[in-house]
């Protein structure tokens, strides 16, 4: 089974003053795809404790995917792509490009969103953006493609035949 570790970025979730909704339709939505979700926790917007826990759930638990929510956008505290690209070996530019280009049918505010994605070692990183109406969007686009990216990565299959 495909294991997923989740992380939720909220500064005011981080100390308990907001509930992670985000963090459950990512949960909910994953473990209805046949994942298997290992853990769920809320961070701050500190680049070092992102990155630090990316490098645990990578290096240590050997997850095949980490999924963060929130801090994507503008805001001054914004910095969840930066640190995913501070631990990932290998850019995957396509998935933010195909949640952008998916998510402007919906609103034009989703050229505001900064995701990343990118692999280190053998886990995937995807950030998404922080509401769980924007989550639930992105996600449910991605979600098709994604299972057949990890067996690639973790070269469990070579093929890609019958794409569709
Ligand atoms: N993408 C989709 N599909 N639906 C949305 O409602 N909201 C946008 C964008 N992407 C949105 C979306 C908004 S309003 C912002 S500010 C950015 O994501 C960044 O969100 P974040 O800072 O919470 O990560």
């Amino acid at each position: 089974m495909i294991t997923v570790g989740i992380i939720t970025v909220s500064d005011k979730g981080s100390v308990g003053e907001r509930v992670d909704l985000s963090g459950e339709v990512i949960r909910d939505m994953m473990i209805d795809a046949g994942y298997d979700v290992k853990e769920k926790i809320i961070l701050p917007d500190e680049v070092d404790q992102l990155k630090k826990q990316m490098i645990t759930w990578s290096d240590e638990n050997k997850y095949h995917l980490i999924l963060t929510t929130g801090g994507t956008g503008f805001s001054p505290r914004d910095f969840t792509p930066e640190a995913t690209k501070a631990v990932i070996d290998r850019d995957v530019p396509g998935i933010p490009e195909a949640m952008r280009a998916h998510s402007l049918t919906i609103t034009k505010k989703a050229m505001l969103s900064r995701s990343a994605a990118g692999i280190r070692k053998q886990t995937l990183i995807i950030n998404l953006p922080g509401s769980p109406k924007a989550v639930k969007e992105n996600l449910e686009y991605i979600l098709p493609a994604l299972k057949h990216g990890i067996e690639i990565m973790i070269g469990s299959t070579g093929e890609c035949g019958n794409s569709k």
